[in-house]
């Protein structure tokens, strides 16, 4: 059935990046994705998600496993969630293209976009034809400079970004530079949802003007994340600096020692109870001894959030 591409902004709000479930053997788990998506709804009132991205470690999958994650995610998340985006970048433009379409397929709600990072010429164009294999998705560049080394400004990227992409309906942000964040809002049209993914400052990005938020923190802080956005609503900027502190001085203590998806998917597996297995290769798991002084931290600063 041809799906039609909505103008209104389809992403609001608390958005997790989901980690991938591992078995300890280091095969994915699809068996835990069904209660992963209770969990973040039941607990972390989050009803979307960003499926693949960093967290999910997609640069460590296989292109099969890839589909296999996709389709479980929108399948299993079907009737319960308000939105499933599904991350396909990758270096290749043909396996980019080889998954929009698969997404399509699979219903999921959108796609988004990583920058190509080895070859970095025209970021513009390669959104474009990823995009084409999927016209029908709303479409989402995600600008993650940290981790790709890709520093061409978005407000940039962003001229004339519709004529290129009819699809384009946002940005998922996970920059710290609040100047070229603030001019994305500025120059964004009402049907994009121009998102904010740096969790430590998030109320920086809602002060932007951001309509959403993604991270990895939000599998586990999502609640709290919840009430930061309603109270930024609200005009109680005390209460929303209270819960951005708590998650800054959960990140700092985490930063000193080391915060990467190993780390951050161990916490998540000692908050939830979910298994989520080791991370893979070349992350590696994180010491138990380091795992049981950061869930430690993390009950001091949240244990009523659960
Ligand atoms: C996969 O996850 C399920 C649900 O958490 C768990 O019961 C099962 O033991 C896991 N499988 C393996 C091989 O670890
Ligand atoms: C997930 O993202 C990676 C790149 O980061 C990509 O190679 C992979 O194909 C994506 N998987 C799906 C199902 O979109």
């Amino acid at each position: 059935m041809p799906r039609i591409l909505s103008k209104r902004v389809m992403v609001i709000g608390v958005v997790a990046a989901t980690f991938t479930p591992l078995t300890p053997e280091g095969e994915i788990n699809l068996s835990v994705i069904g209660p992963y998506i209770d969990y973040l709804i039941e607990k972390q009132n989050v009803k979307s998600i960003f499926v693949n991205g960093t967290t999910g470690e997609s640069v460590s999958l296989s292109l099969a496993e890839r589909k296999a994650l996709a389709e479980d995610w929108c399948h299993k998340a079907k009737g319960k969630m308000d939105q499933v985006i599904v991350h396909v970048g990758c270096m290749c433009l043909r396996d980019s293209q080889e998954l929009a379409c698969h997404a399509a397929q699979i219903g999921a709600d959108g796609i988004a976009v990583i920058s190509p990072s080895f070859f970095k010429p025209s970021t513009a164009a390669f959104l474009r034809e990823v995009a084409s294999a999927a016209p029908t998705l709303p479409f989402y560049y995600y600008h993650l400079p940290a981790m790709t080394g890709v520093n061409v400004p978005v407000r940039d990227v962003l001229n004339d970004i519709e004529e290129l992409v009819p699809s384009f309906r946002g940005i998922k942000f996970s920059g710290c530079d609040l100047m070229d964040f603030g001019q994305c809002v500025s120059k964004s049209r009402p049907h994009w949802a121009v998102v904010y993914g740096v969790d430590e400052q998030l109320l920086a990005g809602l002060a932007m003007g951001a309509n959403g938020a993604v991270g990895s923190t939000y599998n586990y802080v999502g609640s709290y994340m919840n009430k930061l956005m309603t109270a930024f609503e609200n005009g109680d900027q005390l209460q929303a600096r209270a819960i951005q502190f708590k998650l800054q001085e959960l990140l700092s203590f985490a930063m000193k020692n080391r915060f990467d998806v190993g780390v951050n998917k161990q916490l998540m597996s000692d908050v939830s109870g979910l298994s989520l297995g080791p991370p893979r290769l070349p992350l590696v798991q994180c010491p138990q001894d380091y795992a049981k002084s950061i869930f430690q931290k993390y009950n001091s600063l949240f244990q009523d959030s659960r």
